[in-house]
Protein backbone atom coordinates (compact mmCIF):
# COMPACT_ATOMS: atom_id res chain seq x y z
CA UNK A 1 0.00 0.00 0.00
CA UNK A 2 1.15 3.48 -0.51
CA UNK A 3 3.57 5.12 2.03
CA UNK A 4 2.28 8.25 3.88
CA UNK A 5 5.26 10.73 3.26
CA UNK A 6 5.90 9.47 0.05
CA UNK A 7 2.04 10.20 -1.07
CA UNK A 8 2.05 13.41 0.59
CA UNK A 9 5.36 14.55 -1.21
CA UNK A 10 3.70 13.21 -4.69
CA UNK A 11 0.70 15.40 -3.66
CA UNK A 12 2.81 18.10 -3.10
CA UNK A 13 4.68 17.93 -6.50
CA UNK A 14 1.45 17.55 -7.88
CA UNK A 15 -0.06 21.32 -6.37
CA UNK A 16 3.05 23.03 -7.53
CA UNK A 17 3.94 21.30 -11.12
CA UNK A 18 3.28 23.73 -14.12
CA UNK A 19 3.19 20.89 -16.41
CA UNK A 20 2.43 17.25 -15.77
CA UNK A 21 2.46 14.26 -18.01
CA UNK A 22 1.61 10.80 -17.17
CA UNK A 23 2.70 7.25 -18.47
CA UNK A 24 0.69 4.23 -18.39
CA UNK A 25 0.80 0.71 -18.67
CA UNK A 26 -1.37 -2.35 -18.55
CA UNK A 27 -1.26 -2.08 -14.85
CA UNK A 28 -3.99 0.85 -14.91
CA UNK A 29 -6.73 -1.19 -16.85
CA UNK A 30 -5.75 -4.56 -15.00
CA UNK A 31 -8.44 -3.25 -12.31
CA UNK A 32 -11.00 -2.79 -14.82
CA UNK A 33 -10.60 -6.72 -16.09
CA UNK A 34 -7.96 -6.28 -19.38
CA UNK A 35 -5.20 -8.50 -18.70
CA UNK A 36 -1.58 -7.39 -18.38
CA UNK A 37 1.26 -9.02 -20.52
CA UNK A 38 3.72 -10.34 -18.14
CA UNK A 39 2.01 -10.72 -14.60
CA UNK A 40 0.91 -13.97 -13.24
CA UNK A 41 -1.72 -14.50 -15.33
CA UNK A 42 -0.28 -12.11 -18.31
CA UNK A 43 -1.03 -12.98 -22.01
CA UNK A 44 2.86 -13.08 -23.18
CA UNK A 45 2.76 -16.54 -20.05
CA UNK A 46 0.01 -18.46 -22.97
CA UNK A 47 0.61 -16.89 -25.74
CA UNK A 48 3.84 -16.13 -27.92
CA UNK A 49 4.15 -12.46 -29.11
CA UNK A 50 6.21 -13.57 -32.06
CA UNK A 51 3.39 -16.19 -33.30
CA UNK A 52 0.56 -12.62 -32.79
CA UNK A 53 1.46 -9.44 -32.44
CA UNK A 54 4.98 -9.15 -35.38
CA UNK A 55 4.31 -8.10 -38.82
CA UNK A 56 5.91 -10.97 -40.04
CA UNK A 57 3.32 -12.99 -37.60
CA UNK A 58 0.26 -11.54 -39.76
CA UNK A 59 1.91 -12.27 -43.35
CA UNK A 60 1.88 -15.91 -42.47
CA UNK A 61 -1.32 -16.34 -40.96
CA UNK A 62 -3.54 -13.23 -40.90
CA UNK A 63 -6.44 -15.94 -40.15
CA UNK A 64 -4.52 -16.08 -37.14
CA UNK A 65 -4.12 -12.88 -35.56
CA UNK A 66 -7.71 -11.57 -36.45
CA UNK A 67 -8.77 -14.49 -34.24
CA UNK A 68 -6.21 -13.43 -31.59
CA UNK A 69 -7.30 -9.87 -31.42
CA UNK A 70 -11.09 -10.96 -31.72
CA UNK A 71 -11.20 -12.21 -28.87
CA UNK A 72 -9.11 -9.35 -26.96
CA UNK A 73 -11.50 -7.29 -28.63
CA UNK A 74 -14.80 -9.10 -26.90
CA UNK A 75 -12.98 -9.35 -23.54
CA UNK A 76 -12.14 -5.15 -23.73
CA UNK A 77 -15.77 -4.66 -25.10
CA UNK A 78 -16.97 -5.81 -21.98
CA UNK A 79 -14.43 -3.63 -19.70
CA UNK A 80 -15.26 -0.02 -18.34
CA UNK A 81 -12.81 2.32 -16.79
CA UNK A 82 -12.05 2.34 -13.58
CA UNK A 83 -10.95 5.15 -10.72
CA UNK A 84 -7.47 5.16 -11.97
CA UNK A 85 -8.47 6.14 -15.24
CA UNK A 86 -11.43 8.84 -14.13
CA UNK A 87 -8.66 9.95 -11.67
CA UNK A 88 -6.29 10.63 -15.19
CA UNK A 89 -9.30 12.61 -16.51
CA UNK A 90 -9.42 15.08 -13.43
CA UNK A 91 -5.72 15.62 -13.58
CA UNK A 92 -5.97 16.47 -17.39
CA UNK A 93 -8.58 19.31 -16.51
CA UNK A 94 -6.65 20.57 -13.41
CA UNK A 95 -3.36 21.38 -15.04
CA UNK A 96 -2.97 23.66 -17.36
CA UNK A 97 -0.24 22.10 -19.60
CA UNK A 98 -0.88 17.69 -19.84
CA UNK A 99 0.13 14.99 -21.52
CA UNK A 100 -1.01 11.31 -21.25
CA UNK A 101 1.18 8.65 -23.13
CA UNK A 102 -0.08 5.68 -22.92
CA UNK A 103 0.92 1.92 -24.26
CA UNK A 104 -2.53 0.48 -24.17
CA UNK A 105 -4.51 -0.16 -26.40
CA UNK A 106 -8.01 -0.57 -25.07
CA UNK A 107 -9.04 2.58 -25.74
CA UNK A 108 -10.21 2.85 -21.82
CA UNK A 109 -8.85 6.11 -21.27
CA UNK A 110 -10.91 7.68 -24.15
CA UNK A 111 -13.56 6.31 -22.59
CA UNK A 112 -13.18 7.85 -19.33
CA UNK A 113 -12.85 10.96 -21.20
CA UNK A 114 -9.01 11.70 -21.87
CA UNK A 115 -8.05 13.73 -24.45
CA UNK A 116 -4.74 14.84 -24.31
CA UNK A 117 -3.11 11.76 -25.14
CA UNK A 118 -1.07 9.77 -27.28
CA UNK A 119 -1.30 5.86 -27.79
CA UNK A 120 1.95 5.20 -28.66
CA UNK A 121 0.72 1.03 -29.19
CA UNK A 122 -2.04 2.36 -31.31
CA UNK A 123 -6.01 1.69 -30.26
CA UNK A 124 -7.39 -1.88 -31.02
CA UNK A 125 -10.60 -0.30 -32.26
CA UNK A 126 -9.12 0.89 -35.11
CA UNK A 127 -7.81 -0.73 -38.24
CA UNK A 128 -5.43 0.06 -41.06
CA UNK A 129 -5.45 -0.84 -44.46
CA UNK A 130 -2.26 -2.82 -45.80
CA UNK A 131 -2.64 -1.34 -49.39
CA UNK A 132 -3.99 2.23 -48.64
CA UNK A 133 -2.62 2.74 -44.90
CA UNK A 134 -6.32 3.80 -44.33
CA UNK A 135 -7.06 3.95 -40.84
CA UNK A 136 -10.93 4.19 -39.71
CA UNK A 137 -12.51 3.34 -36.53
CA UNK A 138 -13.73 -0.17 -36.18
CA UNK A 139 -16.20 -0.84 -33.23
CA UNK A 140 -17.53 -4.69 -34.58
CA UNK A 141 -17.13 -7.48 -32.18
CA UNK A 142 -16.60 -10.11 -33.37
CA UNK A 143 -14.65 -8.61 -36.58
CA UNK A 144 -15.40 -9.87 -39.98
CA UNK A 145 -12.86 -12.80 -40.20
CA UNK A 146 -9.90 -11.15 -42.56
CA UNK A 147 -11.86 -8.08 -43.01
CA UNK A 148 -11.41 -5.71 -46.00
CA UNK A 149 -11.23 -2.10 -46.90
CA UNK A 150 -13.79 -0.12 -47.99
CA UNK A 151 -11.78 2.59 -50.30
CA UNK A 152 -9.30 -0.64 -52.21
CA UNK A 153 -10.30 -4.14 -51.07
CA UNK A 154 -7.08 -4.53 -49.67
CA UNK A 155 -6.70 -6.40 -46.19
CA UNK A 156 -7.41 -4.87 -42.99
CA UNK A 157 -5.17 -4.96 -39.82
CA UNK A 158 -5.23 -4.05 -36.22
CA UNK A 159 -3.61 -0.76 -36.30
CA UNK A 160 -1.37 -1.59 -33.28
CA UNK A 161 2.41 -1.40 -33.37
CA UNK A 162 3.56 -4.61 -33.25
CA UNK A 163 6.81 -5.75 -32.37
CA UNK A 164 9.29 -4.78 -34.38
CA UNK A 165 7.48 -1.90 -36.01
CA UNK A 166 8.59 1.62 -35.57
CA UNK A 167 5.97 4.15 -33.45
CA UNK A 168 3.88 6.69 -35.09
CA UNK A 169 6.55 10.19 -35.75
CA UNK A 170 3.49 12.51 -34.08
CA UNK A 171 3.56 9.96 -30.80
CA UNK A 172 6.99 9.76 -30.66
CA UNK A 173 7.10 13.95 -30.91
CA UNK A 174 3.94 14.73 -28.71
CA UNK A 175 5.44 12.18 -25.91
CA UNK A 176 9.35 13.45 -25.86
CA UNK A 177 8.30 17.01 -26.01
CA UNK A 178 6.18 16.25 -22.97
CA UNK A 179 8.88 14.27 -21.21
CA UNK A 180 11.48 17.17 -21.83
CA UNK A 181 9.19 19.72 -20.61
CA UNK A 182 6.71 18.42 -17.52
CA UNK A 183 7.69 19.52 -13.84
CA UNK A 184 6.05 16.03 -12.82
CA UNK A 185 5.80 12.88 -14.03
CA UNK A 186 3.67 10.18 -12.83
CA UNK A 187 4.12 6.61 -14.62
CA UNK A 188 1.45 3.90 -13.74
CA UNK A 189 1.31 0.15 -13.80
CA UNK A 190 3.75 -0.43 -15.93
CA UNK A 191 6.37 -3.43 -16.24
CA UNK A 192 9.75 -0.62 -17.66
CA UNK A 193 10.39 -3.45 -19.78
CA UNK A 194 9.35 -2.16 -23.46
CA UNK A 195 10.84 0.72 -25.38
CA UNK A 196 11.04 3.37 -26.36
CA UNK A 197 8.65 3.47 -22.90
CA UNK A 198 10.48 1.70 -20.64
CA UNK A 199 13.69 4.70 -21.79
CA UNK A 200 10.81 7.66 -20.58
CA UNK A 201 11.38 7.84 -17.04
CA UNK A 202 15.26 8.37 -17.28
CA UNK A 203 14.46 11.23 -20.06
CA UNK A 204 11.80 13.02 -17.57
CA UNK A 205 14.47 12.92 -14.93
CA UNK A 206 17.26 14.01 -17.23
CA UNK A 207 15.13 16.81 -17.85
CA UNK A 208 14.83 17.92 -14.33
CA UNK A 209 11.34 16.55 -13.82
CA UNK A 210 10.31 14.80 -10.14
CA UNK A 211 8.73 11.29 -11.32
CA UNK A 212 6.88 9.04 -9.38
CA UNK A 213 5.82 5.38 -9.96
CA UNK A 214 2.84 3.92 -9.10
CA UNK A 215 2.85 0.01 -9.26
CA UNK A 216 1.62 -3.18 -7.42
CA UNK A 217 5.43 -4.67 -7.81
CA UNK A 218 8.81 -2.88 -7.79
CA UNK A 219 10.11 -2.62 -11.44
CA UNK A 220 13.13 -1.59 -13.27
CA UNK A 221 12.72 2.32 -12.98
CA UNK A 222 11.78 1.64 -8.76
CA UNK A 223 15.83 2.66 -8.41
CA UNK A 224 15.96 5.82 -10.50
CA UNK A 225 12.47 7.59 -9.59
CA UNK A 226 11.71 10.08 -7.04
CA UNK A 227 8.76 8.48 -4.73
CA UNK A 228 7.60 4.85 -6.12
CA UNK A 229 4.21 3.72 -4.71
CA UNK A 230 3.17 0.63 -4.42
CA UNK A 231 -0.17 -0.77 -4.30
CA UNK A 232 -3.07 -0.97 -6.99
CA UNK A 233 -3.98 1.74 -9.39
CA UNK A 234 -7.73 1.94 -8.85
CA UNK A 235 -6.59 2.87 -4.79
CA UNK A 236 -3.91 5.19 -4.99
CA UNK A 237 -4.28 7.84 -8.57
CA UNK A 238 -7.29 8.69 -7.03
CA UNK A 239 -5.65 9.51 -3.93
CA UNK A 240 -3.81 12.13 -5.68
CA UNK A 241 -6.92 14.49 -6.22
CA UNK A 242 -7.30 14.96 -2.48
CA UNK A 243 -6.62 17.89 -0.76
CA UNK A 244 -2.66 17.75 0.58
P1 LIG B 1 3.12 -5.47 -18.50
O1 LIG B 1 2.16 -6.58 -18.46
O2 LIG B 1 4.49 -5.74 -18.98
O3 LIG B 1 3.26 -4.83 -17.04
C1 LIG B 1 2.14 -4.51 -16.27
C2 LIG B 1 2.63 -3.81 -15.02
O4 LIG B 1 1.50 -3.41 -14.28
C3 LIG B 1 3.50 -4.67 -14.09
O5 LIG B 1 4.63 -3.93 -13.68
C4 LIG B 1 2.57 -4.95 -12.91
O6 LIG B 1 3.29 -5.03 -11.69
C5 LIG B 1 1.69 -3.73 -12.92
N1 LIG B 1 0.34 -3.95 -12.36
C6 LIG B 1 -0.47 -5.02 -12.49
N2 LIG B 1 -1.66 -4.82 -11.92
C7 LIG B 1 -1.61 -3.55 -11.41
C8 LIG B 1 -2.54 -2.73 -10.70
N3 LIG B 1 -3.76 -3.18 -10.40
N4 LIG B 1 -2.15 -1.48 -10.34
C9 LIG B 1 -0.90 -1.04 -10.63
N5 LIG B 1 0.01 -1.75 -11.30
C10 LIG B 1 -0.33 -3.01 -11.69
O7 LIG B 1 2.42 -4.28 -19.33
P2 LIG B 1 3.09 -3.01 -20.02
O8 LIG B 1 4.22 -2.48 -19.22
O9 LIG B 1 1.99 -2.09 -20.35
O10 LIG B 1 2.86 -3.94 -26.31
O11 LIG B 1 3.65 -3.66 -21.34
C11 LIG B 1 4.23 -2.85 -22.32
C12 LIG B 1 3.92 -3.38 -23.69
O12 LIG B 1 4.32 -4.75 -23.78
C13 LIG B 1 2.43 -3.43 -24.03
O13 LIG B 1 1.94 -2.20 -24.50
C14 LIG B 1 2.35 -4.48 -25.08
C15 LIG B 1 3.28 -5.51 -24.46
O14 LIG B 1 3.88 -6.38 -25.32
C16 LIG B 1 2.31 -4.30 -27.47
O15 LIG B 1 1.40 -5.11 -27.55
C17 LIG B 1 2.88 -3.60 -28.63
Amino acid sequence: MAHGSDLSLLKERLAGAESVTVLTGAGISADSGVPTFRGKDGLWRTHRAEDLATPEAFARDPRLVWEWYNWRRELIAAKRPNPAHDAVVVLERRCRSFWLITQNVDGLHRDAGSRKLSEIHGNIWMVRCTECSRVVENRDVPIHILPVCHHCRGLLRPHIVWFGESLADEDLRHSYAALRSCSLCVIIGTSGLVYPAAGFASMAKEAGAFVAEINLDPTPQSALVDVSLQGRAKDIVPLLLDPI
